[in-house]
């Protein structure tokens, strides 16, 4: 029974919360420009679960989801795309592209979001990146992406966390000091023990918010702002509402969010 379930399933319930991720980039937009987002693209978008949270919040939405795999896609495309009303679906759009060069037309909003750009290993690369974010925003847009870090990201440890049904457990497999490179995987494990191991794998480099802000910077965009969570007094956990600041915590495992203007 157990192998019947599937690891993007999973990896959804798991680690998007894409109603909080849109809730903040509407708000977030509506604050800086006074004006509501309409377009927004998705990078690295996997199943495109944002992208279609998106859309079906308001008819005014469209947006336009990219990744590098075709496999992922059709996954999105049945899953996701599939489920949404006609309407929506004509104003969703999924491209098979590198988010590098996607072809898209200039958006309100562009997301990298689940530290997705952490793939790019170099600074040339994410400056690479971050000039075509750039060139394809509009004048009024805004880049949203998440970072991650603390002083528990470089350690070689797993972190298992109940989700329900399943387990979700996530390997900090190594870290090499010297790159900042490390191999990362998500195991989910069913109740009746089956283990669906490497369900994804991801190799990276952990970057660092002064790093990102930086490239940002030498990618012409004009000013970056840092939004760090909240504490819940209760659980001495993130409390999911994330305010600007720049001052944050010596947390051993932190989530912000980073938006820049271009
Ligand atoms: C960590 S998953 C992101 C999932 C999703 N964005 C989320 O928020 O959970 C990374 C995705 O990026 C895609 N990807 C990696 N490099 C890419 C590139 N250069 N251009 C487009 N997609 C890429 C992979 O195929 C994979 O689906």
């Amino acid at each position: 029974m157990g192998k019947k379930r599937d690891k993007h399933e999973l990896y959804q319930l798991a680690v998007q919360d894409v109603e909080a991720e849109i809730d903040f980039v509407v708000d977030s937009f509506e604050e800086f420009r006074g004006r509501r987002a309409k377009s927004l693209r998705e990078d690295f978008c996997g199943t495109a679960n944002t992208a279609c949270e998106w859309v079906r919040r308001s008819p005014e939405h469209r947006a336009m989801a990219v990744d590098l795999d075709k496999k992922v896609l059709a996954w999105g495309q049945k899953n996701n795309v599939g489920k949404l009303s006609k309407g929506q679906q004509k104003r969703i759009k999924l491209i098979n592209a590198d988010v590098r060069d996607s072809g898209a037309k200039p958006v309100d909003v562009v997301l990298a979001m689940n530290f997705s750009y952490y793939l790019f290993l170099t600074r040339a690369e994410m400056l690479g990146y971050f000039k075509s974010v750039h060139r394809t925003l509009k004048n009024d847009g805004l880049f949203f992406l998440d970072a991650y870090g603390g002083y528990d990201a470089p350690k070689e440890i797993e972190e298992r966390r109940d989700c329900g049904d399943f387990t979700y457990i996530w390997e900090q497999a190594s870290f090499n000091p010297i790159d900042s490179q490390m191999q990362c995987y998500i195991h989910f494990e069913l109740p009746d023990g089956t283990l669906m191991n490497r369900a994804f794998s991801y190799y990276w480099r952990l970057w660092t918010i002064p790093e990102i802000r930086e490239i940002l910077t030498a990618a012409g965009f004009q000013e970056t702002w840092v939004y760090w969570e909240g504490t819940d007094p209760k659980t001495n956990e993130g409390d999911g509402i994330f305010s600007q600041t720049e001052e944050g915590d010596a947390d051993p495992g932190w989530i912000c969010y980073v938006v820049a203007e271009p």
